[in-house]
């Protein structure tokens, strides 16, 4: 057989023999068998072998056997080798539309049965869901076509090639091609036939293709067929038996809209769905509608004529050891956690999902923004030179791509905006997309990022614009200039309703101010929300030689070229594990907004269009974090837009304990998502007394000191702490590192906000060139009172004649021992510092300090910018579970607003540490670890830890904000931390 690889595999549109047009994915009765199981694989180094493996007769007794659905570099323990990730770089020269010889080609063997009956069928359809990223199919021997196009769904007619019984089927698979270029996007390169392969019968007089478009308004709703069949498959039937409705159309001329009476709308908050089949003599076809209308009126984007707020993800179709091959189950509980954190919308990006998620969507109640399989960002760095967004030559590739797109998820009431792909430059082709997509489908408007100036979408759409240009966009009348735009265009963009399709990049330990994103939204209507980039980390699970198994992300599996970490950036750690991140986003964006006013609350809902009557609202009163008092408080019901002040119980406030009450909006009942009395949105209120702070006791006749020392359960050589309680404890010593976040790493320009002279250099990169991470100290004085202890030192580092002062003054009060450190830093220090805090080291000696109990803002960890989802109370952990186990090692743990800690050993307590706030009535925070910030900073993976036998408490009077700037906006001012001096103070007892 002859073959021709490098032409075929460099075709811009490489469609042979495909079905078109493309129809949707839907839910028959007509026949069908799944081709999904093992196959016969073989890997070769490149596309140019022979082709003979095709002929029906070929023996591949001595092939490998591979899942389908899978990768095949996730196969067979690296001999099908490994994955590659690379962000906007392609991972093969730019020479488009041509890819090296170096081509990994998979080629796919398997037998299946078709039944007898199947005879009868007018066509036999073989069906691939997702094949990376070009393939060219044949049956028994036949060759039937070739396709690209990795997340779009591809059918062949193969019924000339088919009979009764047994037939084979083969299928070669490319990793690179043409459509490498158009599919750059930021993930995984994971090559092979990694969605469904279905063959399917259809028969004479079934339903090709069917539409139900809907509409709603004020209680009546629409439905409008659009049905493709033989005029001889007619007459069709449509049932939607809950409402009664039996409609027969005799003939396709005879199908009009329905008008349907007393039904309810579907909502991501209410996603009322109703069953409908449509059917022939032939073929039955089952369908989920939800009745809902979408429209942009002005800069509003309405659902239903109501305004709607995106709190949404972008989901990635990522899995630690699948990849993107779909696994329904994890997904239902993957949405599942997305609505029990207050998410209530999706954007595909950057490719259609497996068709069921979206059956899920509609189900689980979510708005969807369908992306199209598109990507070219890997131009931007050649100033789009050779784009193919805007090159008449891959024109037929785009529309082929936006039309599988549409047709496929046509149905589904979630989708309410198309979305024409991600980071392609613009240009014609983009356009060509759009005219398409508009003249297909009325009902849904079409956004796409890339286009800046409004040429052909129809929603306004930004990633990662900052706090202060978000508000900009926002604000009537601001004539500040847009991105890439004008003043004309600016002005366009303004007139339409604008949404951020990425921000807040929750790479690692972070992102910050999510609180003022939200807040913009409250304020200016023509501001619909956005979606978090993004929302789960896409490690792959993988082991270390001596096999230790960790997530693994670029350059882990030696790959050329590579962008590390970078894909390690969402909301959910790659184990499923949700983020401090994700608590906070799930604060901030509670439907539910509680203020306080007196003795009452003014209790809003937020939400699109259901009202509270599915919530509960409880109420509790702590003392010093101890529960005192609770109970059910009665809340009328709400609806959505409007707001009701209730009384607030009568608590019992004390005088010698903070007095906190906090209300819990909880559901009333469980859902397809969460159980009876899961937590919507929480509200606290501070009740306390105020209680006066005991003023520091002055000490005079200091004199020199040194030998021994024993301060209540403090023992001192030399004017250096050695115990406490009869236990080794060093310290404490000034800390001002923080080992970096990704964020602190991050060097884009975009710092308007915090410091012009930091653009283009990472706070990290800063901080290590003042030496933060290597301080040095220099004792100036010990002395000594008859109960008391002060030592000055002088803290810098090598090569810098920056420093700071640390005074510490240890002091009996009763038989309680008070520590006082003052940090004075030198004037000269230009840069944000990462903390100011002390250090104690405990070594583990016979009883481990493995645990913390504490009172304070908790259970999870805050910083100044991330710290809505702390509440006021008691808590306890574990050391191992006040650290987040971030992809890449980085600064995690802080708890704020510290008032008593309790160091713990297997249960027992071992010491005691109570805080008292500054002059200001800041209170420090703590954090606790078995790494210092420099072993942690070191470490590239969890397991490059070092083994430890020492515990470190970190008291922080004050830590820097987290910030967005791995991709985005810098710390706030008001949250970044700039050289300052501080005051801590302790008391300490033994446990
Ligand atoms: C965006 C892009 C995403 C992702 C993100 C950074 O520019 O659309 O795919 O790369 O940046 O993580």
């Amino acid at each position: 057989m002859p073959s021709q690889p490098s032409a075929y595999v460099s075709d811009t549109a490489p469609e042979r023999g495909a079905l078109r047009p493309a129809r949707s994915w839907l839910h028959s009765d007509a026949p069908s068998r799944s081709l999904n199981g093992l196959w016969r694989f073989r890997l070769s180094p490149t596309a140019s072998v022979a082709e003979d493996f095709a002929a029906e007769g070929f023996d591949d007794s001595g092939w490998d056997h591979i899942p389908v659905p899978s990768h095949w570099v996730l196969q067979g323990d690296g001999a099908y080798g490994r994955p590659i990730y690379t962000n906007v770089q392609f991972p093969f020269p730019i020479d488009p539309p041509h890819v090296p010889d170096e081509n990994p080609t998979g080629d796919y063997r398997r037998h299946f049965e078709v039944p007898a009956d199947w005879s009868e069928a007018e066509r036999v359809v073989l069906r691939f869901d997702g094949v990376e990223s070009l393939f060219k199919v044949w049956v028994n021997g036949d060759e039937i076509g070739s396709a690209s196009g990795s997340r779009l769904a591809h059918e062949f007619d193969v019924t000339s090639s088919v009979r009764p019984g047994d037939n084979v089927v083969a299928v070669r698979v490319h990793q690179w091609s043409a459509a490498s270029y158009v599919e750059d996007q930021d993930q995984w390169w994971l090559p092979g036939i990694f969605r469904d392969v279905t063959v399917i019968a259809r028969p004479v007089g079934g339903i090709e293709d069917v539409w139900l478009r809907t509409g709603f308004d004020n209680g009546r709703g629409q439905v409008e067929a659009e049905i493709t069949a033989d005029a001889a498959a007619f007459p069709v039937t449509l049932r939607l038996p809950e409402l009664g409705i039996e409609q027969v159309w005799a003939t396709a001329a005879d199908v009009a809209p329905l008008e349907v009476d007393d039904v309810e709308p579907w909502s991501a908050e209410q996603p009322r769905l109703y069953d409908v089949t449509v059917s022939t003599a032939a073929e039955s076809i089952a369908m989920r509608v939800g009745f809902r209308t979408v429209e942009i009126r002005g800069d509003r984007f309405l659902v239903n004529g109501r305004r709607v707020v995106f709190h949404g993800m972008n989901r990635h179709e990522t899995h630690p050891e699948r990849g993107r091959v779909f696994d329904e189950e994890h997904a239902r509980e993957d949405l599942a956690r997305m609505k029990r954190f207050n998410v209530n919308a999706i954007r595909t990006s950057h490719y259609p999902p497996h068709p069921r998620l979206l059956d899920l969507a509609d189900e689980l109640g979510f708005w969807v923004i369908l992306e199209c399989d598109l990507e070219t960002h890997g131009f931007g760095d050649l100033d789009w030179v050779g784009n193919p967004s805007d090159d008449p030559a891959w024109r037929e590739a785009y529309l082929d791509r936006i039309r599988r797109t549409v047709e496929r998820d046509k149905n589904h009431p979630s989708i309410v905006i198309w979305s024409l792909g991600n980071e392609a430059g613009t240009g014609s082709n983009l356009a060509a997309m759009s005219a398409w997509v508009h003249a297909r489908d009325t009902g849904r408007p079409v956004h796409y990022e890339g286009d800046h100036a409004g040429e052909y979408t129809d929603v306004y759409s930004r990633m990662y614009s900052s706090v202060l240009e978000t508000e900009q966009i926002g604000t009537d009348g601001s004539r500040a200039p847009l991105l890439n735009c004008t003043p004309a265009q600016g002005a366009r963009q303004r007139t339409k309703p604008f949404l951020l399709c990425e921000y807040a990049h929750a790479m690692g330990n972070g992102p910050g101010a999510l609180d003022q994103y939200e807040a913009l939204v409250h304020e200016h209507p023509r501001l619909h929300g956005g979606f978090i980039w993004e929302w789960r980390d896409h490690g792959i699970l993988t082991t270390t030689p001596d096999g230790t198994p960790f997530y693994a992300y670029g350059g882990d599996f030696g790959e050329v070229v590579h962008d590390g970490n970078f894909v390690m950036d969402g909301m959910l750690l790659s184990n499923d594990v949700p983020t401090p991140s994700l608590h906070e986003y799930k604060a901030v964006v509670q439907p539910v907004r509680f203020t306080f006013d007196g003795d009452e609350v003014a209790i809003a809902n937020l939400r699109h269009s259901a009202d509270m009557s599915d919530l509960r609202f409880r109420w509790r009163v702590e003392h010093d974090g101890t529960l005192v008092e609770s109970g059910d408080m009665e809340v009328p019901v709400v609806a959505a837009g409007e707001s009701a002040r209730v009384p607030l119980p009568r608590i019992a406030v004390t005088q010698d304990a903070e007095t906190w009450l906090t209300i819990d909006a909880v559901l009333a009942a469980e859902t397809a998502w969460a159980h009876a009395g899961h937590v919507i949105a929480t509200a606290q209120l501070d009740r306390s007394p105020r209680r006066p702070v005991p003023a520091v006791r002055r000490e005079t006749d200091w004199r020199r000191s040194d030998g021994t020392l024993t301060l209540g359960i403090a023992e001192f050589v030399d004017g250096s702490l050695v115990s406490l309680a009869g236990r080794a404890v060093a310290g404490p010593r000034l800390e001002l590192f923080r080992a970096p976040t990704d964020n602190d790493e991050g060097a884009t320009q975009e710092v308007e906000e915090s410091d012009a002279s930091l653009s283009g250099v990472s706070n990290a990169e800063l901080w290590r060139r003042d030496g933060l991470d290597r301080l040095t100290t220099r004792r100036l004085s010990v002395e000594r009172t008859a109960d008391a202890l002060r030592t000055i030192a002088k803290v810098s580092a090598a090569n810098s004649a920056l420093s700071v002062i640390v005074e510490s003054v240890w002091s009996l009060v009763g038989d309680e021992l008070e520590l006082r450190v003052e940090i004075e830093p030198s004037r000269g220090w230009l840069t944000v510092w990462p903390r100011i805090g002390i250090r104690f080291d405990l070594p583990d000696g016979a009883a481990p300090v493995d645990g913390a109990e504490w009172f304070g803002l908790g259970p999870l960890e805050s910083y100044p910018d991330s710290i809505r989802a702390a509440r006021t109370g008691r808590f306890s952990s574990s050391i191992r579970d006040l650290s987040v186990d971030y992809a890449r090692p980085q600064e995690t743990g802080h708890r704020s607003q510290l008032r008593q800690l309790t160091l713990t050993s297997a249960g027992a307590e071992v010491l005691r540490i109570e805080t008292f706030p500054d002059t200001h009535g800041r209170r420090p925070g703590f954090t606790l670890s078995r790494h210092t910030p420099q072993q942690i900073a070191q470490a590239g993976h969890p397991f490059e830890l070092p083994d430890s036998t020492t515990s470190h408490l970190f008291v922080d009077a004050a830590q820097h904000g987290l910030g967005s700037r791995a991709c985005g906006p810098d710390v706030w001012p008001e949250f970044a931390l700039r050289p300052e001096a501080r005051t801590i103070r302790l008391r300490i007892t033994a446990g």
